[in-house]
C-alpha cells in the first residue's frame, strides 16, 4: 500500500520528468502556424489548448464583488439550477430526480471531489479485522490511487485492457473483495483508452454496488468529448433501474452512487476549477463536511462564469468538433498502425508502440515531442493484478492542439517509431 506521505511516487508526471531529466529535446522540425520553429510539442498533459468562450471573462468581471466574500460551500441557487438543467437535457432525466439541497454540491473541478469521495466512504479507523478496499481501473487517473492511499484503503487495480474492452469488470472480482469494498472508481469515457460504457454495463455496476453496499464514483468529466454518439451516463442508468428498492420509484434512485462532472474539458476551462457532484445524499453530505474543512471552495465570480457555461451549448459543440477533427486526422495518418482505433470518447490516443518508455525517449530526443509512457498510468507487479504492468507497451498522447499540429506531430511520430 502506498504511504499517504509519499503520494508523489506514482504521480505520472513526476515519473515522466525523471525519465526525461537531462535528456535534451530534439528540434521538432514541425512548421505550423502559432508554434515557434523547433519548439517542443507537449502531448503528455490532457490540458485543452483552446480558450474558453470570451463571456467567461465578462461574467467573472460582472461578479467581481464576490471576490470579497468567502466561497459559499453550496455555491448559488443559479449554479445548481444550471447544472441540474444541463444534466436533465443531456441525459433526458425526469425533473425532480435530483434534490439540489441534499444531492448536489459545486466542486473546484472533479479532482477534489473524486479525492474526497474516498475519505467520505472509507472508515477512518476500520474495525478489528476490517480491511477496506477501493477498486480502480488499471490504467487509472492517478488521483484514484492517491485517494485510496490517503483513505488508508487497499487499492485493488482491476484490468481495463483490450481483453476487457478497456473498462474494468468489477463484477468479476471475488465476493471476498467486493464485501470489503467501500468505493469504486469508474471512468467513462475512460482516460486514457477512450472506451465508453453502455447503459447495461452502468446498470450492472449500480446493482453490484447496491448488493455489496459500496459506493461508485462515476467520473464523467469527459462526457462531452465524443467521436460519434453521446456517451450514456450513470444517471440515465439509475433512472432506468428505478429506485434503490426497485419498483420504479425514484426515491433512492441515486443510492450508492456519486456522479462527477466538470467544465475543464467540456468548456476548455481547466484553470477555472469548476464542476459538481450529484448523488447519494449520505455521501454528498459526507463530502460536504470534508470540503468545509479541506477545500478552498469555488469563488463566487467563478460560480457565475460556470453558471453561464453550463447553460450554453454552442461552445461545447464547437469544442467537440475540434477533437473530432483531430481523431479524423489520427485515423488518416496512423491507419491501423500501433493498434490505433478511433476511441468512442475522450481526447487521448492509447497507442501500442511495443515499449512505451523507449518510444517516449526517442520522440523527445529526436523531435521534442513529449508523450506519456503508458506504464506510468498503471500499476504492475505486486501493486497491480499480480501480472506485468499492462501499460508497458503503450504511450498516451493528448490530442489537445489543433488539426494542423496534430497532423504534423503524428506524422513525425510515425516516422520516428
Ligand atoms: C479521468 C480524469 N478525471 C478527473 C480529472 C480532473 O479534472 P478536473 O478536476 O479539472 O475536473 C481529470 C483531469 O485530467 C481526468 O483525466
Amino acid at each position: 500500500m502506498t504511504d499517504r506521505r509519499d503520494l508523489q511516487t506514482f504521480h505520472p508526471f513526476a515519473r515522466l520528468n525523471g525519465l526525461l531529466d537531462g535528456v535534451p529535446a530534439g528540434r521538432s522540425a514541425i512548421d505550423v502556424p502559432g508554434l515557434a520553429p523547433g519548439a517542443p510539442i507537449l502531448l503528455s498533459v490532457g490540458e485543452p489548448q483552446n480558450q474558453p468562450p470570451a463571456f467567461v471573462a465578462e461574467e467573472v468581471a460582472r461578479a467581481a464583488a464576490g471576490w470579497s466574500r468567502y466561497p459559499p460551500p453550496r455555491g448559488t441557487d443559479a449554479y445548481a439550477d444550471a447544472c441540474l438543467a444541463w444534466l436533465t437535457r443531456r441525459y433526458g432525466l425526469p425533473t425532480g430526480l435530483i434534490d439540489p439541497q441534499r444531492m448536489f454540491l459545486p466542486l473546484a473541478g472533479t479532482r477534489e471531489g473524486l479525492f474526497f469521495a474516498a475519505l467520505a466512504t472509507t472508515p477512518a479507523t476500520p474495525g478489528p479485522g476490517e480491511k477496506p478496499a477501493i477498486l480502480l481501473p488499471n490504467p487509472f487517473y492517478h488521483v484514484y490511487a492517491g485517494a485510496a492511499a490517503a483513505a488508508g484503503a487497499e487499492a485493488i487495480h482491476v484490468p481495463a485492457t483490450r481483453e476487457t474492452g478497456f473498462l474494468p469488470d468489477y463484477g468479476a472480482l471475488p465476493p471476498e473483495i467486493l464485501a470489503r469494498t467501500t468505493l469504486c472508481y469508474y471512468c467513462s469515457p475512460a482516460n486514457p483508452q477512450g472506451a465508453v460504457a453502455d447503459l447495461a454495463q452502468l446498470q450492472d455496476l449500480i446493482v453490484l454496488a447496491r448488493r455489496y453496499g459500496f459506493t461508485i464514483a462515476f467520473d464523467e468529466c469527459y462526457a462531452e468529448i465524443y467521436t460519434e454518439t453521446p456517451p450514456p451516463g450513470a444517471l440515465e442508468a439509475a433512472v432506468a433501474l428505478g429506485g434503490a428498492l426497485g419498483g420504479g420509484a425514484l426515491d433512492g434512485a441515486l443510492d450508492n452512487m456519486l456522479v462527477f462532472h466538470s467544465l475543464s474539458k467540456r468548456s476548455s476551462a481547466p484553470g477555472l476549477r469548476c464542476g459538481f457532484v450529484v448523488g447519494d445524499p449520505r455521501q454528498v453530505r459526507a463530502i460536504e463536511g470534508l470540503l468545509r474543512v479541506g477545500s478552498a471552495g469555488v469563488p463566487l465570480p467563478v460560480i457565475a462564469a460556470g453558471t453561464r457555461l453550463w447553460q450554453e451549448e454552442s461552445h461545447a459543440t464547437a469544442n467537440r468538433a475540434r477533437y473530432q477533427a483531430n481523431f479524423a486526422v489520427a485515423e488518416r495518418v496512423l491507419g491501423n498502425r500501433f493498434g490505433f482505433r478511433k476511441p468512442a470518447g475522450g481526447f487521448f490516443l492509447w497507442l501500442d508502440v511495443g515499449d512505451g518508455e523507449s518510444a517516449t525517449l526517442a520522440l523527445w530526443r529526436e523531435a521534442g515531442i513529449k508523450v506519456l509512457p503508458g506504464a506510468y498510468m498503471c500499476a504492475g507487479g505486486t501493486g497491480g493484478t499480480g501480472g506485468d504492468n499492462p501499460g508497458t507497451p503503450y504511450v498516451r498522447i493528448a490530442l489537445v492542439y489543433d488539426a494542423a499540429l496534430t497532423e504534423a506531430a503524428l506524422a513525425r511520430l510515425g516516422e520516428i517509431l
